[in-house]
């Protein structure tokens, strides 16, 4: 979806900006690929689950900081359709530290009036995080302050493939009308329904891939990237990708007020 329903102004926390950025081009939602933990811990001489441990501790302060300074959503890719190819003692780590994070987190996410969501293929995940989820969703689904949205069993690839599946099953059972299909229709069926596309990724620790992350909507966002081990992701590594973000002129494929200007001299 190019520009929906929600806008930042709907908010109440339109928070403090850090000086040097303008507070009038703030992006409304940030999508975030946090790499790096297991290099982070490497580089430590730790076991790479202590990157891991060290990436919540991340997350919280990313997600805290998106919250003051007025940004209206976070979307960050905590754990891929293809994550599972990783060591059996590491996916478990990931899906035991998930269940303790939300139990631990979830009266703060409350108090600071988030709205979580988990998008993905959720029904393969253990059933206890699978519940603890059901229950942070409904619990949050009603507040009005940043929406945090978890990648988990994500694939940019299938959910293109579960929307195209439901497009279809609504046209067999004859509820919709196959030439009504635009690009509106398709975004109503993805994961992110209803959320406005990400105007920002960010992705941590150098590499330089998209990784089947957010593929319909990303469609036009400005991407940063730090060198920044994930873990290491702080205020300082955040106001730096906003003010690269501030720097560009997004034109969504049409011609920005500067190029106008040249085009008719
Ligand atoms: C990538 O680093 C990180 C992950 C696959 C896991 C990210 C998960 C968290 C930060 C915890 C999130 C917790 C909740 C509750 C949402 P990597 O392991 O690929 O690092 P490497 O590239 O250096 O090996």
């Amino acid at each position: 979806m190019s520009r929906p329903s929600v806008s930042r102004t709907d908010f109440n926390n339109v928070g403090a900006c850090p000086t040097g950025l303008d507070p009038r081009r703030m992006p409304e939602h940030i999508a975030m690929i946090m790499d790096g933990n297991g290099r982070w811990a490497e580089a430590k001489g730790l076991p790479r689950i202590m990157g891991h441990r060290a990436g919540v501790e991340a997350l919280k302060r990313t997600l805290r900081l998106c919250s003051d300074w007025g940004i209206g959503a976070l979307t960050v890719y905590a754990f891929s359709t293809e994550n599972w190819a990783r060591p059996g003692d590491e996916v478990n780590f990931l899906m035991a530290l998930f269940e303790r994070v939300l139990q631990r987190e979830l009266d703060s996410l409350q108090q600071e009036k988030v709205r979580i969501k988990f998008l993905g293929d959720l029904q393969v995940l253990p059933s206890k995080l699978q519940n603890l989820i059901s229950e942070a969703t409904a619990l949050t689904s009603e507040n009005n302050g940043i929406h945090f949205n978890v990648c988990t069993n994500y694939g940019g690839r299938r959910e293109l493939v579960f929307a195209a599946q439901k497009l279809a099953e609504r046209s067999a059972k004859g509820d919709l009308d196959p030439s009504l299909i635009d690009e509106n229709v398709f975004a109503s069926e993805l994961f992110t329904a209803g959320e406005l596309d990400p105007d920002l990724l960010i992705r941590t620790s150098g590499e330089r891939r998209i990784s089947n992350f957010l593929l319909w909507q990303l469609a036009y966002a400005e991407i940063h990237i730090t060198d920044t081990l994930w873990p290491d992701f702080d205020a300082t590594a955040l106001r730096e990708a906003i003010a690269d973000y501030q720097s560009r002129h997004r034109r969504f494929g049409g011609l920005s007020s500067i190029d106008s200007c040249y085009a008719e001299s």
